[in-house]
């Protein structure tokens, strides 16, 4: 393994979409961000500075982080913001994971614009478990707002609701030709006849589990967030923001007469309005020889065909397809006993309008989102930098709730007390504690999937269902076996999930939901792993860098 070194300045760029030119808060003036390539075992080290007027920080979603917390990057939770003219040494090794993860900036929206895709290949000397790819593709979807995603997250947390859509979904920065303005800013894969590409999906959209499918074509699923499950064929896919999924596509063995569209846009229970709910597409296109009668130009573009936006049994059908592999080769740890358990609901909510605001949300109450009632509060020093030093204090208690305050009928009509506590509160974790946690959905202010996403680790989903978790029943049906190994989990709408995972790193780890406007409204808490007893089971001291409040 070799170290792989790689510099982000942070700088704004001027972009132009659907007729819309705006400055954006970017990497290396490029839109999406820069390619992390690495081989598994290897030690990545980024230096990112920031010469913009935004604070920022970057995450490097899904990376496991071990012994390596100060590098995980949310702010207020594992570091203070990299402020302006400051710079900050990200260093990491990627360990026992491959596939594709991705990174993006961790402070209010700046996400939006700020992220990019993290290519794990084999070690070297070892290969895939499938035959090697002719091409290997990220594909990255997004989301373009027209106006500043900060002034869209700012003016939605004033009024409570406001609206907080995009204007358009992307596929590698470009929203393509369903779009107004944007069939120059289409993505095109060119592609041979009787060739497999190993496609790298990644959704970075802020507010949006998203279908995915090609024209005429079926793909092979054969890897979720950078681990390798059992293959299986799918023409549409399903991917909640915070997911990668890699897919095997094998081109026609002959040059069709047609040209392919491939398409995203939402899986969704939400109402109506209250997301952006266009399409984006790119187009799949057989390279023809020059000499070749036919050009491209003539060919028809055949058209995908998706599920109905909230098609929930499409959910509940395509999340239950993935397989870990579980063989000798890639085993699948799934903790067999628990030491401790744990029932979080996740949902949205209201609070109070505060007095100097005007809130819209229903009732003139402000929107919130919580775990357990809880809407976490960011703090405005960095949790893991206060635990270290010992000077947590008056900045978090450990008292998160191992279950929620009162049971109600969580996927039933909601009860009139719907108000949430604001708190920063912490579950501790003795390291190499099993866990297991269900996670129940809530239908108050109405059922929504929420994918949430745990800093830190990976964890298998040992089960899954519709309606409220019965703790005398479900479990008999967990999968203990070859679970689905992943750090995003979509909890369904009116629904539940569960997950176990061994806390064998020890530092402080975020967990949220990872639609944004979810994680903005406080549906995000914290697990704070103590330290081992041997020296390597430690969180080591913070690097001299690590940026100030
Ligand atoms: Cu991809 Cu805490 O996020």
């Amino acid at each position: 393994s070799i170290t792989r070194h790689y510099r982000f300045d942070i700088v704004m760029k001027n972009v132009t979409r659907l007729c819309t030119t705006k400055s954006i808060v970017s990497v290396n003036g490029k839109f999406p961000g820069p390619r992390i390539i690495a081989r598994e075992g290897d030690r990545v080290v980024v230096k990112v500075v920031n010469h913009v007027k935004n604070n920022i920080s970057i995450h490097w979603h899904g990376v496991r982080q071990l012994q390596s917390g100060w590098a995980d990057g949310p702010a207020y939770i594992t570091q203070c913001p990299i402020q302006t003219g400051q710079s900050y040494v990200y260093n990491f090794t990627i360990t026992g994971q491959r596939g594709t993860l991705w990174w993006h900036a961790h402070l209010s929206w700046l996400r939006a614009t700020v992220y990019g895709p993290i290519i794990i290949l084999p070690m070297r000397n070892t290969s895939y478990p499938f035959a090697k790819p002719y091409k290997e593709v990220p594909i990255i979807f997004g989301e373009w707002f027209n106006a500043d995603p900060e002034a869209v997250i700012s003016q939605a947390l004033q009024t409570g609701a406001g609206s907080n859509n995009s204007e358009a979904y992307t596929i590698n920065g470009m929203p393509g030709p369903l779009y107004n303005c944007s069939s120059k800013d289409t993505y095109k894969l060119k592609v041979k006849p009787g060739k497999t590409y190993l496609l790298r999906l990644i959704n970075a959209a802020l507010n949006d589990e998203l279908y995915f499918s090609i024209a005429n074509h079926t793909v092979t699923v054969v890897n979720a967030d950078a681990v390798y499950v059992k293959p299986f064929e799918t023409s549409v896919l399903l991917i909640t923001p915070g997911q990668t999924t890699n897919v095997l596509l094998k081109t026609k063995p002959y040059f069709p007469n047609a040209t392919f569209l491939m398409e995203a846009r939402p899986y969704s229970t939400a109402a109506a309005g209250t997301f952006d709910n266009t399409t984006t597409a790119g187009i799949l296109e057989y390279k023809r020889p020059s000499k070749s009668p036919i050009s491209i130009k003539n060919l028809p573009l055949l058209k995908p065909t998706l599920p109905m936006i909230n098609d929930t049994s499409y959910f509940a059908n395509f999340t239950q397809r993935f397989r870990s592999l579980a063989n000798s080769q890639f085993p699948a740890n799934v903790p067999q006993t628990v030491d401790k358990r744990f029932f979080f609901t996740v949902g949205l909510g209201t609070n109070p309008c505060p007095k100097n605001q005007t809130c819209q949300g229903p009732n003139g109450t402000k929107f919130s989102a919580s775990v357990n009632n809880i809407s976490f509060t960011l703090p405005t020093v960095s949790l893991l930098q206060v635990h270290f030093n010992g000077q947590s204090n008056g900045v978090y208690t450990t008292d998160f709730p191992t279950q929620p305050a009162f049971p109600f009928n969580y996927t039933g009509n909601p009860p009139n007390i719907t108000n949430v506590s604001n708190g920063t509160k912490l579950v501790v974790l003795p390291f190499n504690t099993t866990v297991e946690l269900v996670l129940q959905g809530t239908s108050i202010q109405g059922a929504e999937s929420h994918p949430l996403h745990l800093h830190g680790f990976n964890f298998f989903v040992v089960g899954q269902g519709f309606g409220n978790y019965n703790s005398s029943t479900d479990p008999a049906n967990f999968n203990l076996v070859d679970p689905v190994e992943r750090n995003t989990v979509a909890v369904p709408a009116n629904g539940w999930a569960a997950i176990r995972f061994l806390a064998d790193n020890p530092g402080v780890w975020f967990m949220h939901c990872h639609i944004e406007i979810h994680l903005s409204w406080g549906l995000r808490m914290a697990w704070l792993v103590l330290d081992g007893k041997l020296p390597n089971q430690k969180l080591p001291p913070p690097p001299p860098d690590l940026p100030k409040c």
